[in-house]
């Protein structure tokens, strides 16, 4: 994982608009956040983690078949910013794709990457989760509800083709489960701009009415998040005749604390089988899971063999599972 260097406390957002620390650490349990600067942008975050994730890989990135990136912060509407990161990799002629699933992003990708595998059509593929959401945010007053609640930051794994001969210890992707429901895709949605806007993608009627801005019904998406992430995992365990007990980590989406804190009381989750980040990073989207999984080797939670759990849901609305043998 990496995040850039400018640590931006909850003090510092309350010095930007009408919030204090204590309604954020109450109501999200977000602390600090990480903001690139000026001349930082999102495959720039991408590069420092793929690099990091292929040297703890012990992976030549000669190795690399594909690049999945999930982000919804790109470099530029177009290209891909897998293209941008391919780029400075210096890994051209492989298949570079970008994933626009949100929160849900890294999920999808790890999803996509294990069809290819399984196919046999690739042997390693570089998954990176990478956002910069700070140049993204309204930071006036008017966006408050939303600006605390993000940071930037990238998360990068290999995946790799693998014989599973014993499969309670070999490393290995048990399932992905994946969902999306566009009925609310206007619930949590960056409005401008688009070819939905008039005759002009970009028009000042829109930057006048802020509509470049995020925009979120939070209420809402509690309440589809703590639904629907609870049916993920259950899908999961199910698919696999894995029940909580047999997880040994859970490393869930951080969007709000109270969300991860209603699924471990739902199913009984002891404490320190959960590894939140929120705290440290706020809302890092597509990067948050991979993130986590670094976080969590570091702090010694997470090692190889154990049985991991992910769970995620985010703008669409998209929500999806994952259970692995790190
Ligand atoms: N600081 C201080 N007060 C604030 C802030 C803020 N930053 N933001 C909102 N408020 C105020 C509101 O104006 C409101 O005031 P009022 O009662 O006078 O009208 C009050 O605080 C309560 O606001 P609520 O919206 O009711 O607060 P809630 O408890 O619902 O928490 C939150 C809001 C944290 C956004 C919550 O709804 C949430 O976490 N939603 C889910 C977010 C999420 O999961 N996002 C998905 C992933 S993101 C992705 O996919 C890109």
């Amino acid at each position: 994982m990496y995040v850039p260097p400018k640590l931006v406390k909850n003090d510092d957002i309350a010095q930007l608009m009408d919030t204090s620390d204590e309604w954020i650490t109450q109501r999200t349990g977000i602390k600090q956040r990480y903001w690139a600067d000026a001349n930082t942008c999102t495959s720039d975050l991408a590069l420092k983690a793929a690099e990091r994730a292929l040297e703890n890989a012990k992976v030549d990135k000669s190795e690399i078949e594909m690049i999945i990136l999930a982000t919804l912060s790109p470099d530029h509407e177009f290209p891909g910013t897998a293209c941008f990161l391919q780029k400075k990799l210096a890994l051209p002629g492989i298949p570079a794709l970008d994933v626009r699933q949100q929160c849900t992003g890294f999920i999808y990708s790890l999803a996509i990457a294990d069809q290819f595998i399984r196919t046999g059509t690739y042997k390693k593929i570089l998954i990176v989760g990478a956002e910069v959401h700070s140049k993204g945010l309204d930071k006036t007053p008017e966006g408050r509800d939303v600006a605390v609640l993000f940071g930037d930051g990238a998360g990068a794994v290999v995946l790799g083709a693998t014989e599973v001969r014993d499969i309670k210890k070999d490393s290995h992707l048990l399932s992905t489960h994946l969902h999306s429901d566009g009925t609310y895709a206007e619930e949590l949605w960056t409005p401008a701009p688009g070819t939905d806007c008039g005759p002009d993608r970009i028009n000042f009627e829109t930057l006048e009415k802020r509509e470049h801005f995020p925009a979120m019904n939070g209420k809402a998406v509690f309440m589809h998040a703590v639904k629907r992430m609870p049916e993920a995992l259950e899908e999961a365990l199910k698919k696999n005749e894995l029940t909580i007990e047999d997880i040994d980590l859970f490393v869930f989406h951080q969007a709000n604390i109270r969300i991860n804190d209603m699924i471990a009381k739902q199913f009984n989750i002891p404490e320190n089988k959960i590894f939140n980040t929120i705290h440290q990073f706020a809302n890092t989207t597509a990067a948050t899971i991979p993130i986590g999984l670094d976080e969590a080797v570091r702090a010694g939670k997470l090692k190889k063999g154990m049985l991991v759990a992910s769970a995620a849901f985010g703008s669409g609305f998209t929500w999806a599972s994952a259970i692995y043998r790190w």
